[in-house]
């Protein structure tokens, strides 16, 4: 066992969603999160930059809080780093998300699948990959949704609204009638959050498919495995930031489903 903590990384408050989720599959760990808010959103820059952020995050977690893994709960960072981040640190368990095309294929009734992501996750080699592998079970309608991170971390609720109404109008019809769209695919942390605002806009029978659990039954299997599993005792957050303390502690407040301690800045 080793009670290091578990260090949680994303551009900014998406990865929340999953910490979430690791707080359940894991009660008794400590996890130290990092958003990486001065550098945010990801999705509209380049890969270099991206895998190079991505980097810094990790080599700080690592060296600074002594991390015995690492959850990257970011797709789009997942998209363009997580190969070099493996490489780099081979001891380390690395754990990323990707767009979970293959439980909406399990879970599709009508065969068409609507995936909003990052530009970024979208375009990368990662995800092109496992699109190919799929294509032909089911039909994919997939949507870059420029913009939509930023106003999410900015809390921008008019952004918000209209960039869901825009985005799911392009992906097509949404339904259960045969040509609808009847599962949606969450393909980046942010958008957990704003599951009330996209259900206006694609109705109540669409099922949403997002990486929360997945990710943390993974880590869990990872610690166990190595034998660095906390079975008893509370567990922890600490909150860190590379741009706004206070926005982080407003977004956890508001977001996580139990309370952490107040967040406080850090440099990658
Ligand atoms: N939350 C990130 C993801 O899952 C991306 C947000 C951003 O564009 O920075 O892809």
């Amino acid at each position: 066992m080793s009670t290091s903590p578990i260090g949680v990384f994303d551009s900014g408050v998406g990865g929340l969603s999953v910490l979430n989720a690791l707080r359940e599959a894991l009660p008794h760990e400590r996890f130290v999160y990092f958003a990486d808010a001065g550098h945010a959103p990801y999705g509209e820059r380049g890969d270099d930059y991206v895998a190079t952020r991505t980097r810094a995050v990790a080599r700080y977690l690592l060296e600074v809080h002594r991390i015995k893994a690492l959850v990257v709960a970011c797709n789009t960072a997942t998209a363009a780093a997580i190969h070099e981040l493996r490489g780099e640190h081979r001891a380390l368990p690395v754990v990323g998300v990707e767009p979970a095309l293959k439980p909406a294929v399990a879970a599709t009734r009508t065969g068409h699948i609507a995936v909003i992501a990052t530009r970024v996750t979208l375009a990368s080699r990662k995800f092109k990959a496992l699109h190919a592998s799929l294509a032909a079970q089911a039909d994919f309608r997939i949507v870059p949704c420029d913009g939509l991170a930023g106003a999410i971390e900015r809390g921008d609720v008019a952004g918000i609204a209209a960039l869901s109404e825009r985005y799911l109008r392009e992906a097509g019809r949404f339904g259960s009638a045969p040509g609808d769209i009847d599962t949606l695919v969450l393909g980046c942390t942010h958008y957990p959050f704003i599951e009330a605002e996209l259900r206006r806009h694609c109705g109540e029978s669409v099922r949403f498919i997002d990486t929360g659990a997945p990710v943390a039954l993974q880590t869990r299997r990872l610690l166990a495995e190595a034998g660095q599993l906390v079975a008893e005792g509370e567990g922890a957050v600490a909150l860190l930031s590379s741009a706004d303390p206070e926005a982080l502690d407003a977004a956890a407040a508001r977001w996580l489903s139990r309370p952490a301690g107040p967040a406080t800045a850090a440099v990658a």
